[in-house]
Formats: structure tokens, sequence, C-alpha cells
């Protein structure tokens, strides 16, 4: 199994034996985990990848083995052969706790200093620490199983796009810019000094050209890379499992992937995902949900109320609607129960998301509110009505522009669901969300951005609308959502050279400066090309969701923290003048970098 150490053989691995190995002469090896002397009869714990299994040198054992075992700390790589037999004291918590390994020899491999933290299944020690020394967080066993059940879901997506006829196409690292959004991490050139590559935020265009030269049906895992703020579900380099496909309309790229999620769920975690999945127009999903990612766990939906609110003499709601904007509410069920003070805090979630405020009535046979002034008991009844509420729950309003209104709602939806304990942290509930609108407003840059990226396909009876009323367009676009989280996205391309250069237009592109960022595409676009669309998958997003870990961190090997740092190798760091000389640069500012704090 493995080469000779020291002229030992590994024969096994720890958690490999059972019972059916007792009276067998094993040589196993791995980890101290922990080390017990009780006056001569010695216990040790070896671990390794598999697990961990007890190994003990009683009394009558010889003395060099005796005088070994007396050395061994924590965290010693041990070589250790003996005769495995039933334990005369079974443990129930460990795979292997009815049996143990009886050494006959023993060896210390390597020493070990006392680790800044215990290499525990669950450990509390510091994130940050645990970064420090990820190498040694990568001892716990939790971590080994993410690491090794990432393995088996990229396995498994792998194993279903070869079945179903795709390849696997590296594309480089080294390359231009493509607008996914974010900033681009730039590598500047040192026989071009004065140029960059860019890392790719997404292997969008290079995919789309492997399409133009006829291989179909694409795949990768691919490494992306973009410079933005992180959470807890984002990193700034992130694997993305990615696919593209020719030929093709949004429902056929929507079956494959189907096809692919039930068959990694059933792979890995035998969970039947039941298809198909259903599917919500994006504009339903914001009405509905607040969300273009709704979590369909809880139900606890959005209402418009704008026709009762336009009654009131309330100037909130009043401004609001004149305004163009809306009034609209959910039903917290049962939130009557909650104090003032937990009441004003769902305030503050809809304050985060830039609403002015939240209005509340509990609509009891003595109600209680915030506006009750500007209320009726006709209008009390008529909102109890529209929400379908019951004394016992709290209604919640937010007025405003749609979009704030959405978000202030649809946060304050999962705040309030997550506080009644509405969610079933075991289910696994997807959708699809679908004809996004092509463009989205950009009150920063003052103009219309692509939402999804600019490639995207607009969907055919818009496009008429495309120069006269370019917000109304909806998009190809589709995104798969697991428990309001985006879990992937995609959608059909433009294969159309004047389409695409219409939609540059629309995004602020001269001829020219399109020409200059895309000409390779256009002069692509020249040569034939197939209608194509794919859609890629966050693989760490997959990951995360399907083990429920609450950070992405746990499910990613060297993960950086949230100023995109590396705690343990302390990247980004300054490099030799020699360095920078070479490539024509001259750092004219440098900064000592944030604390590094974790938080999501
Ligand atoms: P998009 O930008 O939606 O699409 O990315 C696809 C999926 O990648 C994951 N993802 C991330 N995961 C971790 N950290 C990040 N910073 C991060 N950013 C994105 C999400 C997301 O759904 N080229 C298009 C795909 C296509 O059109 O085919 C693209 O990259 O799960
Ligand atoms: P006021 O009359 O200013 O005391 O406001 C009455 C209630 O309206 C308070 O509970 C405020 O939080 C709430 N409120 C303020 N702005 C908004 C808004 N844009 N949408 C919903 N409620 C709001």
């Amino acid at each position: 199994m493995s080469e000779s150490i020291y002229g030992l053989k590994r024969t096994c691995m720890c958690a490999e034996l059972t019972t059916e190995d007792v009276g067998k002469e094993v040589t196993l090896m791995g980890w101290c985990h922990k080390c017990r002397d009780l006056g001569g009869l010695t216990f040790i714990t070896l671990r390794d990848r598999t697990g961990e299994i007890q190994l003990v040198v009683d009394p009558d054992s010889e003395e060099v083995i005796r005088n070994k075992a007396s050395q061994v700390r924590s965290e010693y790589v041990l070589a250790a052969t003996g005769k495995v037999q039933l334990r005369s004291a079974p443990n129930e918590k460990m795979k292997t706790g009815l049996i143990e390994v009886a050494l006959t020899d023993l060896r210390i491999i390597s020493e070990a200093q006392t680790t800044p933290f215990y290499i525990e299944e669950d450990d509390n020690a510091n994130e940050s620490l645990r970064l420090k020394y990820r190498y040694l967080d990568l001892r716990r066993p939790n971590m080994q199983r993410n690491l090794m059940m990432r393995h088996k879901i990229a396995k498994s997506a792998r194993d279903y796009f070869d079945e179903q006829g795709f390849i696997e196409v590296e594309t480089p690292m080294l390359g231009k810019s493509t607008p996914e959004g974010a900033r681009d991490y730039l590598v500047p050139s040192r026989v071009k000094n004065g140029s960059f590559f860019a890392l790719p935020q997404s292997p969008q265009l290079y995919k789309q050209l492997l399409m133009l030269a006829g291989y179909d049906r694409y795949m990768q895992i691919a490494k992306c890379f973009r410079d933005e703020d992180l959470r807890a579900d984002r990193q700034p380099e992130f694997t993305q499992i990615d696919l593209e496909m020719s030929f093709v309309d949004p429902d056929d790229v929507m079956k494959v992937t189907e096809g692919a999620l039930a068959r990694i769920f059933k792979d890995v975690l035998d969970y039947e995902v039941e298809l198909p999945i259903r599917r919500i127009t994006w504009q339903d999903a914001m009405d509905n949900y607040g969300s273009d990612k709704p979590d369909l766990r809880f139900d606890m939906k959005l209402k418009d109320v704008s026709d009762i609110a336009s009654k009131m003499d309330f100037v909130v709601f009043k401004s609001a609607l004149e305004n163009g904007g809306s009034v609209r509410a959910i039903n917290v069920k049962g939130g009557a129960k909650f104090s003032r003070k937990e009441i004003d805090s769902l305030g503050e979630v809809c304050k985060t998301y830039k609403a002015k405020g939240m209005a509340w009535i509990v609509p009891s046979q003595e109600p209680r509110g915030s506006f009750l002034k500007f209320l009726t008991p006709e209008l009390i009844e008529e909102f109890k009505t529209a929400m379908d509420a019951t004394e016992e729950d709290l209604i919640c309003f937010v007025a405003d522009t749609n979009k704030v209104v959405y978000a202030a709602l649809g946060a304050l939806r999962c705040e309030a669901a997550k506080r009644l304990g509405l969610i079933d942290e075991n289910d696994f509930k997807f959708c699809w969300v679908t004809e996004f609108p092509m463009f989205e407003y950009s009150e920063e840059e003052g103009r219309y951005m692509a939402m999804h990226h600019p490639f995207t396909c607009p969907m055919d009876e818009d496009l008429d609308m495309l120069e006269s009323d370019q917000g109304k367009v909806r998009s190809k676009a589709y995104d798969i959502v697991l428990n309001g989280c985006e879990l992937g996205g995609g959608s059909i391309r433009i294969h159309d050279r004047s389409l695409q250069m219409r939609i540059f237009k629309l995004l602020g592109f001269t001829e020219a400066s399109a020409q200059e960022q895309f000409g390779f595409l256009l002069d692509a676009f020249k040569f034939g090309v197939p209608p194509h669309g794919g859609l890629a998958f966050g693989l760490d997003r997959m990951v995360m969701l399907m083990l429920n870990c609450a950070s992405i961190r746990e499910v990613i090997a060297f993960p950086k923290v949230q100023n995109s740092s590396d705690l343990m190798t302390e990247a980004p760091a300054p490099v030799d003048p020699k360095q920078l000389e070479e490539l024509g640069i001259e750092v004219s500012k440098t900064e000592e970098p944030d604390d590094d704090f974790i938080a999501d």
C-alpha cells in the first residue's frame, strides 16, 4: 500500500480494521491523537485519514516498546505494528471501538511541538488561529470529511458530464479581462511592460469560443478570480463547474443541469432531488419573496398592499406611492408574541437594506402598532384580510421604491423565519429563477449595466424594446437557487454579431472600444457561430450547502479571509524590488493591511 519506511510497510489504514481482523498482524502509520499512560499500560489513539484506532502497550511488552510508548506525545507521527484483538472495554463512540492493536513494534517517525489548538472534531479555536495553522486545522476529522465530500461531489459531476457527452477543456488563467461584474485581478507582463493579463472571472468567453470551434458540449472544473467584497458565501478565488452546449434553448441547459444535481445529490448524499425543479420568473420571485434567490423552505410571501395604503393619510406611505414606489407587507405568523424590542430589531434589518423604516401592526382586539394614529378599525380589518392574518400575527410594512421594498422585506422575511424557527436545516428546496431583466440601472455608474453579462441573449419577444425601453427587456438567463443561495447561473448567449454590437452599444461601448476589448470575439463571430448557452455552478457553494456548513471557508482547503489575504502564507506580500523593476512597475503607495478580521 505504501512505500517502505524504516523497513516497515503499512498494511492498512486505521479505521479500515474490523472485528474480522482480530488475530491479524498489522502495521499502521499515522498521528498520535491522544496518549494515556496508566502506569505501564499505555493507550495511544492513532489517527489517519480514515479515522482512529486504539493501540495498546501493556506492562508485559518488551521494554524498548514501553520506553518508546512513554516518549509519544500528541501529533507525533508513528509507525506501529501489532496484533488486532478485541477490546475488553469497547468504546461505542468509535468506529473501531470494539478492537485495538496490541503493539509488538513502535517507531517514532516524526516528533511534534504542542499544537496551538487541539486537533478535535469540533474545535472551538479562534478561526484566525485555525487559518494561520491551516495544515493543522485540516487534520481535524470534520475538515477532512468536508474535503473528501468535496472530492466526491467534483467526481460525481465529472462522471455525469462525461456520460452526457461533455468533454473537459482547460482554459487559460492568464487572459484578457472578462466582464462578470467584479474587479479583475491583474498580472503584469514582464515581456511587455505596462501591459497586464487579467485572471479569469470565469471562462465565459473561452467556452463560447469553444462552441464556435465545434466542441458542442464542454465542461470544466474551473478556477475563477474576482476582486470583490467577501461574504459568507464568497471567496476571491473560487471554483465553478462550468458548462456550455451548442444548438440548445434554455430548456435543454436546464434539463442537463437538473440531471447533474439529481446525480450529485444521489451519489454523495443519497438524496433524491425532485424533478423537474420548479421555475419562477424573476418578477414573480421579487413580488413574492423580495429576492432573486428565494428561500422556499418557508412561505411568508410579500403582498402588495398599495391599494389599501393609498386610502390612508400617512405621509410615509403616501410619498412612496407618489414617487412611483409601493407599499408591501409580510405576515410574520405568530409574531404578535415578539416584544417591542424584538420588533424594533426587525425594523433595523429593514434599515440595513436602505428602507427608511418599518411600520407594523398586530391586528388583535386591541390593536398594537407603530402607525395606529393613521389607522381606522376598518383599515386594520382590510390589512388583516389582505395579509390573511390572525390576532397572533405581526404585519410588517415597508414603503419605498420597489427596489428598496423588495430588498428590505426579502431580508426581513428570512430573518423572521430564522427567529420563528421555520427553517429546516436538513431540507433542500431548489428553484429556477428565469426571465431576468437584461439590464440593471446602476446609480453609481449612472447607466445601465448587464445584469448577467453582456453576452446574454435578450428574449426574442423583447428585442423590439431594446432601444426604446431598455429597463423592461428580459433575457434568456436563468439561475439555479438552493435554500436562498444562488447555486449557479447561466444563459443562452448572443450568437449574432450585429445583436452583440447592439448590446455593447446599449452598455455604453463605442464600435472602437468594443473592438478594443472584445475584438477577438467580434472577429470570431464572423466565422459561423452555433447558437449556444450554458451555466456555471459555484462548486464551493454547492459543497457548503450540501454539507450544511455556515461558511464557504469550511469547504476550501486554503481559503482567504475578509480582506482577501491568506493568514497562513501571509499573501499578498511585498516583493523583491528587482522583480518590480523587471515588470516596469513602481509602487507609489503602500498600505498596511487591515486587521485580519473574519466577519460574515
Ligand atoms: P456567475 O457570475 O453567476 O456566472 O457565477 C456562477 C456561479 O459561481 C458562484 N460564484 C461564487 N462562488 C464563490 N465566491 C464567489 N466570489 C462567487 N461568484 C460566483 C455562484 C454563481 O452562481 N460565466 C457565467 C456563467 C454562465 O453564464 O455560464 C458566470 O460566471 O454560485
Ligand atoms: P412616524 O410617523 O415617523 O413615527 O413613523 C411611523 C412608523 O412608520 C414608524 O414605525 C416608522 O418606522 C415607520 N416608517 C418610516 N419610514 C417607513 C417606510 N419607508 N416604510 C415603512 N415604514 C416606515
